[in-house]
């Protein structure tokens, strides 16, 4: 069998759209207010991008970023993986729309659909191609524009999400940096957050615009019960899988979804608040680009610097689950 090469991140970036909500905002439109929604998620506002921007706009955007952080050239990249929830549109990938962007003539594209676990999903995906080669640069993106599949009537989901990109340049390196990658799915509970219609199972009709299918459904409670538990299994495994223990982690850096799962969860794993990254006060849930843009966030602030452990954890529709622990 061939030698596995090593993998490390070589850069970071993300875009956020200027367009603030806050939760003053959405007391004009719902039945809700922002003591609410801060008691019950921790959420003050989030970021929405313009009508006029799509998906790959995101993305490419976020990948600038991380091109010039890792000090490459758009040429260099092999591989495009896109994490999204929504894609520009079905067929082609949002992986091809942004190789197009970016103007990158030789690399494969692809999309991964993991909803809010899309980034380590991509994770594990990108590194283990990498590893047995041939790729040697593979620019992974987590990019959501959740606002447009957001029903702005539904109290009890539009408060939650927000729309921006994370990316992350991935390259050979001599020591494996990607410590290692848990990933994990239980489809029995795929019904509890869903986008109903617009698949196969329910083309779009009139009907289903009429009746609001095509905005996210959720079963919040059941979520959030999950969440908890699954998240911690998969820091769990990873940190095992990893060699690594709780205490070498200088940063936690968990999904965006809910501040309350991230207590319980920073709780059990006894890590003190200094060691748990958060950042949705200002973004809200951004899905498949939360952990991504988080990392990138804590890397620009200083919180994390070269040589540190840290690890990404993440839950959503599927549902999936997953975690990676990174050497920076
Ligand atoms: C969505 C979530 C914040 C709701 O919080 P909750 O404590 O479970 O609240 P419930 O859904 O039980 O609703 C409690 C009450 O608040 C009301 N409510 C719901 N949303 C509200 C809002 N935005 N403003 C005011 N009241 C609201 C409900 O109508 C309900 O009222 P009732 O008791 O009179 O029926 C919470 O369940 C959650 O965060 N779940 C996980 C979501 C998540 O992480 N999703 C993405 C995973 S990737």
């Amino acid at each position: 069998m061939n030698e596995k090469f090593g993998v490390r991140i070589a850069g970071t970036g993300s875009y956020l759209p200027e367009k603030v909500l806050t939760n003053f905002d959405l007391e004009k439109m719902v039945d809700t207010s922002d003591q609410w929604i801060i008691e019950r998620t921790g959420i003050r506002e989030r970021r929405i991008a313009p009508e006029n921007m799509v998906t790959s706009d995101l993305a490419v955007e976020a990948a600038k970023k991380a091109i010039e952080d890792a000090k490459i050239l758009p040429g260099d990249i092999d591989l495009i993986i896109v994490a999204t929830t929504l894609p520009d549109m079905y067929f082609p990938s949002t992986a091809c729309i942004v190789q197009q962007k970016l103007n990158i003539r030789k690399a494969a594209c692809f999309d991964i659909s993991a909803a809010c676990s899309g980034f380590i999903y991509g994770l594990a995906v990108a590194k283990s191609m990498i590893e047995s080669g041939p790729f040697k640069t593979c620019l992974l993106v987590g990019a959501e524009m959740l606002s447009k599949i957001t029903n702005w009537k539904d109290k009890t989901t539009c408060i939650l999400f927000g729309d921006g990109a994370g990316a992350a340049i991935l390259t050979r390196s001599e020591t494996n940096k990607i410590l290692s990658v848990y990933m994990e799915a239980d489809g029995r509970y795929s019904n509890i957050l869903e986008l109903p219609a617009g698949g196969s199972r329910m083309p779009a009709s009139e009907k289903t615009v009429k009746e609001g299918l095509h905005f996210i459904r959720m079963e919040g409670k059941e979520v959030f019960k999950l969440a908890v538990m699954k998240m911690l299994e998969a820091s769990r495994k990873a940190l095992e899988a990893s060699g690594k223990k709780i205490e070498d982690l200088a940063l936690l850096i968990p999904h965006q979804a809910n501040l309350r799962i991230i207590e319980a969860i920073a709780e059990r794993l006894t890590l003190p608040r200094e060691k748990v990254f958060v950042n949705l006060d200002k973004y809200g849930n951004i899905s498949a680009a939360t952990t991504i843009i988080a990392l990138d966030e804590a890397r620009q602030q200083g919180r994390v610097k070269t040589g540190d452990i840290v690890e990404l954890i993440a839950f959503g529709g599927g549902l999936t689950w997953g975690a990676a622990v990174i050497e920076l």
